[in-house]
């Protein structure tokens, strides 16, 4: 395969992509998870990979087919998918978080299947999980290697999209925030989506609705600028 031109600006590039969602143990049958479908993690590897990039996609519960070229690590909960990013990062160039991770989890595993009996059932108490895109910002910030130059994460949000994004960028200390408005017929399990980049500098890129493959490329353009 020969790349040329803007084809090739991602070659040698080391990148980290998770996707999909994370599924959160209640029993052995049983969890918790999210309509994250990994479309748009996805997307993301396979126009990297296509730009000349090694992509090491990190892939929480998603049934599509293997980006060609990729190097799959695949997870199921929250805390395997911290594991595994941070992990991936030692050498990376840049992140880029598409996973919706479980921001909670039971706070304990059955081991066994829970019974259904003839009395109400108990409630399912919750814990936070860590907040891997935060944790990344916060070990750069901090000078802790290993951690990647360029540093990406998503949003989806149903109300006051730019500000809630806006705040959220602030708080998980990321270089771009590609925030999504969920709901008409959008984003989750679709091939098109739209979404505003929301820059540290305070600088706003409008993606119209598309596919998800041009959504990528034009976070692969902006993470593609900040790479020294
Ligand atoms: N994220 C993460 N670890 C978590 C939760 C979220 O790394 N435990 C990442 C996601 O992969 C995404 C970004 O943080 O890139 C934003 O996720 P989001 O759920 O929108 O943000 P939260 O801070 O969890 O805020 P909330 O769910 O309350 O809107
Ligand atoms: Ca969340």
């Amino acid at each position: 395969r020969i790349l040329t031109g803007r084809a090739a600006d991602l070659a040698g590039r080391r990148l980290v992509i998770s996707a999909g969602g994370t599924r959160e143990a209640i029993d052995p049958v049983r969890f918790i998870g999210n309509r994250s479908s990994g479309l748009q993690g996805y997307a993301l590897a396979r126009t990297a990979l296509a730009r000349g990039a090694e992509v090491t996609l990190v892939a929480a519960n998603v049934a599509l087919p293997d980006p060609a070229g990729a190097r799959m690590v695949r997870v199921e909960s929250a805390l395997e998918l911290r594991a595994a990013v941070l992990d991936a990062v030692e050498g990376a160039d840049a992140v880029v978080m598409a996973a919706a991770v479980a921001d909670f989890r039971p706070s304990a595993q059955s081991g066994s299947k829970i019974k259904k009996t003839s009395a109400e059932p108990d409630s399912i108490h919750l814990v936070k999980n860590p907040d891997v895109l935060a944790e990344l910002g916060e070990r750069r910030r901090e000078g802790l290697k290993p951690y990647p130059q360029v540093i990406v994460g998503f949003a989806a949000e149903t109300d006051d999209v730019l500000a809630n994004g806006r705040a959220k960028l602030a708080r998980k200390g990321c270089d771009l925030l590609v925030v999504n408005q969920v709901g008409e017929n959008l984003a989750f399990g679709t091939p098109d989506n739209a979404a505003v980049v929301l820059v540290a500098d305070g600088d706003q890129v409008d993606i119209p609705r598309g596919p998800k493959e041009a959504l990528a490329d034009v976070v692969w353009d902006l993470v593609a600028a900040r790479l020294l």
